[in-house]
C-alpha cells in the first residue's frame, strides 16, 4: 500500500490517504513535544521505536479481544490502519497518582490509587484539551450514554491487560492515553498509539521514569529510557 496525499499532521505523526478510502497511512515522527506545543523537541529514532511499541501493544490487545484501527506494519515508520472518525477525547486511565491528577487533588506523586481512576479530556487545542465530566460530554454531544458506557469499559478492559502485561516485566504502569474511533460502520475501536509517549512507565522497584516525562522534564537519558521500554516490551534490544 502506498501513501498518496498527507491529510493530517499532530506533533508526532502524519497520516496519509492510500487507494483504499477506508485505509489510511500511519507515519511516526521523531518529533517530541510537550505542554501544548509550548515545549519542542526531537527524540532520536523515537518514531520508529513508537511504531514497534505501538503495533506490539494493538497485537497484544487484539489477541484479548479488544478491536483495534491496526492492519499491518509497513516499515520502520509507517503502519497501515482503518480510517475512523475519531471521537475527540483523550481517555486517561490512572493507576497511581502523578502528572496533573496529583496537581489537581493534591497527592503526592507516586501514591497508588486505589482503583484504577478514568478521565476525559476534550481534544480542542484552542481550549487547552480540558478535563470534563460525563455530562459535558453528553452535552456537547461526543458520545451517547450508550458510546460512553463501551469507551468507560473499554478504557477498564485495557488497562487491566496492560498492567498485567507490564508488571511481569518490572514496569509500573502510572498512568496513559487513549484515543478511540467509529468505523463508516458505527463501531467504536481504538486507534491513535500507546507508547512512551502516551503513558507513564515506572520500574517497579526503583520507580526510575521509562517515558516522556524524561523530556517533559528535562531528566536526560531520553533515548535511552525508550530502548529500556522497547526491551522490556518486546525482549529485543534495540539494534
Ligand atoms: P497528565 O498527568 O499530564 O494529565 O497525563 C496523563 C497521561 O496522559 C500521561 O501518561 C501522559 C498522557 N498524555 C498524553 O498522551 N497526551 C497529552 O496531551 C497529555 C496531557 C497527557
Ligand atoms: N504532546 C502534548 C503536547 O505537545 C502533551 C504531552 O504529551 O505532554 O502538548
Amino acid at each position: 500500500m502506498k501513501k498518496k496525499k498527507m491529510i493530517y499532521e499532530g506533533k508526532a505523526k502524519q497520516i496519509f490517504s492510500t487507494d483504499q478510502d477506508d485505509q489510511v497511512i500511519v507515519h511516526f515522527k521523531d518529533d517530541a513535544t510537550a505542554f501544548d506545543g509550548q515545549k519542542k523537541g526531537q527524540i532520536a529514532e523515537k518514531g520508529k521505536i513508537n511504531n514497534k511499541i505501538s503495533n506490539f501493544f494493538f497485537k497484544l490487545l487484539e489477541e484479548k479481544g479488544i478491536k483495534t484501527h491496526l492492519i499491518e506494519e509497513l516499515n520502520e515508520r509507517d503502519s497501515l490502519v482503518k480510517k475512523v472518525d475519531i471521537i475527540p477525547l483523550e481517555v486517561v486511565m490512572r493507576n497511581v497518582a502523578a502528572g496533573s491528577l496529583a496537581k489537581r487533588i493534591g497527592m503526592e506523586e507516586g501514591e497508588p490509587l486505589q482503583q484504577p481512576v478514568i478521565e476525559f479530556y476534550y481534544k480542542d487545542d484552542d481550549l487547552g484539551d480540558p478535563l470534563i465530566n460525563v455530562s459535558h460530554i453528553e452535552l456537547l454531544g461526543l458520545a451517547g450514554r450508550e458510546e460512553l458506557e463501551r469507551l468507560i469499559a473499554l478504557g477498564h478492559k485495557i488497562n487491566d491487560i496492560l498492567v498485567k502485561f507490564l508488571k511481569e516485566r518490572n514496569v509500573d504502569l502510572v498512568d496513559f492515553k487513549l484515543e478511540f474511533g467509529k468505523t463508516a460502520e458505527g463501531e467504536i475501536i481504538l486507534a491513535d498509539e500507546i507508547t512512551p509517549d502516551t503513558c507513564r512507565f515506572w520500574d517497579s522497584e526503583t520507580k526510575e521514569k521509562l517515558d516522556k516525562d524524561r523530556f517533559r522534564r528535562d531528566l536526560g537519558n531520553v533515548e535511552e529510557a525508550y530502548h529500556e521500554m522497547y526491551k522490556r516490551i518486546t525482549g529485543q534490544d534495540w539494534k
